[in-house]
């Protein structure tokens, strides 16, 4: 096997459990038409165009725009690229400490199992920035770590002892923190009350219909009501009341066992749970994550877990509601009549786009708690003509036996009422002017090729109009009457990414894409509160072939009416740009900065020979104006 650093998430899942081929009649014919019908249109950006893109608008530029700034070139240097005008700096990385009693960040040792309990997570993905009184208070996930930088220190970066697997464990969940800003540098105030990590063993209550299920019950909780931990957290949410959304995302990769041949549940195998785990050795440290010890601790992950910033002596809570599945984030959006409407994303090739609506309604100041925990789940059909439908998940229509386990096993209900397969659902963000919601669909090399791991076929069409899609695209959909609870909507594509130097079909990218904006893999995605679409990239940064011309992972601007992008802000070598809200003063954009030299090359932020460490940066304007 490769080196498992080297590799995506949804390419282990696929070397542990190959995907056939799709090559049956059937399929080879459905990929023929729906060609044919890419031919006839494509529904792109301001209505459909024929292939080549000649009916989609031209973006001029004399056309009026809404940018503040001059877009900026590609960049693969080993460091943070902004227009003229705007400055970043970093706010904290991996390992800095969070309590004075905790040890600075030891580049030699890259820490222990203690010193990052007390420190900063790693890998800072999804993040809020909530005031609190005359307090900030910021919020992080801590997605994951990349062996070959926490062990670091070891040979072949691995773990040698079992405080190095603690160590690689207490990196990842949450941080929260407050920060403040003086003399213009934004820092963290060590030892406030606020600051809290949330590692994978804090205790957090299970919420909603999976609650006390038979699939949730373990050695440890026979009641199956309080899970312990969060971990793999992608992007998040935020609710009108205050509260944070940590979205669990590749929880699979955490469970093993010895027995490398040991038979998993088909349930299992959907969602990648497998006996080879990812190498982060937790099975050798807590018999929770031992498949062969405890079948059902998995089935307490993959879940959306609420968090209280504010308020430190809050436990969080694990919210099955709203369906478990490789969640990307939680976009949560106040319908007109109050109705809590969430949506979410499953990141994972050929899974589904889902919608989460509140039995009952917001009103501030009332009881919410219900809100995340009774209310119905539906997944998303989208049809090539751009008209789609939500489809409740529900027993009638799954085929399930009750609602906790439609919670529990989603992915299946979505399989049995014929939602479309996706090309890996990332951030949802929804329009604060306008009810049109948009997802970033990143990409997919198994579009048109192989069946997702339910064996749904993965036809190219509709939203996902090309096979073996390496560029990835936006989607945006309008629900009906701008009725976000409404079952029927009508989508289009923002933009399909590309290579226009290369290619002059589909694979160049929609009109909006040039040589001068050019991306891959669309992931981040965030409105400001001026309608500002913001994209940040998770993608192929090797600047070659396909990707020539494209360099580091990066953040664009777009604007929703006139299809404009333009490029911000462009992060050092092999990182990942994700995450980002802003200060409650809307002078200070934060933006994550995520596994930088991930693959052996690249020292950022602290330079020299020093470990790489994923930061979160505070973006102003040096003039001091808005910036979002
Ligand atoms: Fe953690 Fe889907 O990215
Ligand atoms: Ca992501
Ligand atoms: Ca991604
Ligand atoms: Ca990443």
């Amino acid at each position: 096997m490769k080196n498992l650093d080297d590799i995506s998430f949804d390419e282990h899942d696929e070397l542990i459990n190959p995907r056939p081929e799709e090559t049956d009649f059937d399929r080879i014919m459905n990929r023929a038409l729906s060609r044919r019908d890419l031919m006839k249109g494509v529904m792109v950006f301001g209505g459909v165009a024929a292939l080549g893109n000649t009916l989609m608008p031209a973006i001029t530029q004399a056309a009026p725009h809404r940018f503040a700034f001059d877009g900026i070139d590609a960049s693969t240097t080993d460091d943070i690229s902004l227009p003229p005008g705007y400055s970043a700096q970093v706010v904290v990385r991996w390992g800095d400490p969070l309590w004075s009693d905790a040890e600075e960040f030891d580049h030699a040792t890259r820490g222990t199992g203690a010193s990052q309990a007390k420190s900063f997570g790693d890998n800072n993905d999804g993040m809020e920035v909530y005031a609190h009184g005359d307090k900030t208070i910021l919020i992080a996930n801590n997605e994951y770590t990349n062996k070959g930088i926490i062990w670091g220190n070891r040979e072949d970066g691995k773990a040698e002892n079992d405080d190095d697997i603690l160590k690689g464990m207490n990196a990842h969940g949450l941080t929260a923190a407050e920060i403040e800003q003086k003399d213009g540098q934004w820092s963290v105030v060590k030892d406030s009350p606020y600051n809290r990590r949330f590692t994978p063993d804090v205790e957090m209550d299970i919420t909603g219909p999976a609650a006390g299920h038979d699939l949730m019950k373990t050695k440890r909780d026979p009641d199956g009501v309080v899970a312990q931990g969060t971990f793999n957290n992608c992007g998040n949410g935020s609710t009108p009341w205050g509260t944070y959304l940590a979205c669990e995302e590749n929880f699979n990769g955490y469970f093993a066992a010895e027995d490398q041949e040991m038979e998993v549940t088909a349930e299992m195998k959907r969602y990648g749970v497998s006996p080879k785990g990812r190498g982060y050795g937790w099975e050798k440290i807590d018999d929770r994550f031992d498949l062969a010890k405890e079948s059902n601790e998995c089935n307490r992950h993959g879940y959306v877990t609420e968090v209280d910033a504010r308020d430190p002596t809050s436990r969080p809570k694990k919210r099955s509601a709203l369906g478990r599945f490789k969640h990307e984030n939680a976009e949560v959006v106040v319908n007109g009549d109050g109705h809590i409407v969430v949506y979410m994303g499953d990141d994972e090739r050929g899974e589904f786009l889902y919608r989460y609506i509140s039995d009952g309604v917001y009103a501030p100041g009332a009881e919410t708690d219900s809100l995340l925990e009774e209310g119905k789940l539906y997944a998303a059909r989208f049809n090539d003509d751009g008209s789609g439908e939500w489809l409740a998940l529900t027993p009638e229509a799954t085929g399930m036996a009750n609602m906790a386990e439609i919670c529990i096993h989603t992915r299946i209900a979505a399989s049995a009422v014929g939602a479309t397969t996706m090309d890996r659902p990332e951030w949802v963000s929804a329009n604060p002017k306008a009810a049109e919601v948009y997802c970033c669909l990143t990409n997919n090399k198994n579009r048109g090729v192989k069946p997702n791991a339910g064996g749904d076929e993965t036809p190219v069409g509709g939203p996902n109009p090309r096979e073996a899609n390496p560029y990835g695209q936006i989607v945006r959909w309008r629900p009906a009457s701008a009725d976000h609870t409404s079952d029927a909507f009508e989508w289009d594509l923002y933009a399909l990414a590309g290579n226009p130097n290369l290619h002059n079909d589909l694979y160049g990218g929609s009109d909006n894409i040039t040589k001068d904006n050019m991306f891959n893999s669309p992931d981040g995605l965030r409105f400001d509160s001026n309608g500002i679409l913001w994209i940040q990239t998770d993608g192929n940064y090797s600047n070659e072939k396909n990707f020539e011309g494209q360099g580091n992972n990066q953040m664009l601007a777009g604007d929703p009416a006139t299809g404009e992008i333009r490029r911000f802000l462009t992060g050092p070598k092999q990182a990942e740009v994700t995450g980002l809200t802003w200060s409650p003063d809307r002078r200070t954009m934060f933006v994550g900065i995520q596994h930088p030299g991930e693959r052996g090359e690249g020292n950022w932020p602290d330079g020299g020979d020093s470990a790489p460490r994923s930061a979160i940066l505070a973006i102003t304007r040096d003039d001091g104006g808005l910036v979002g």
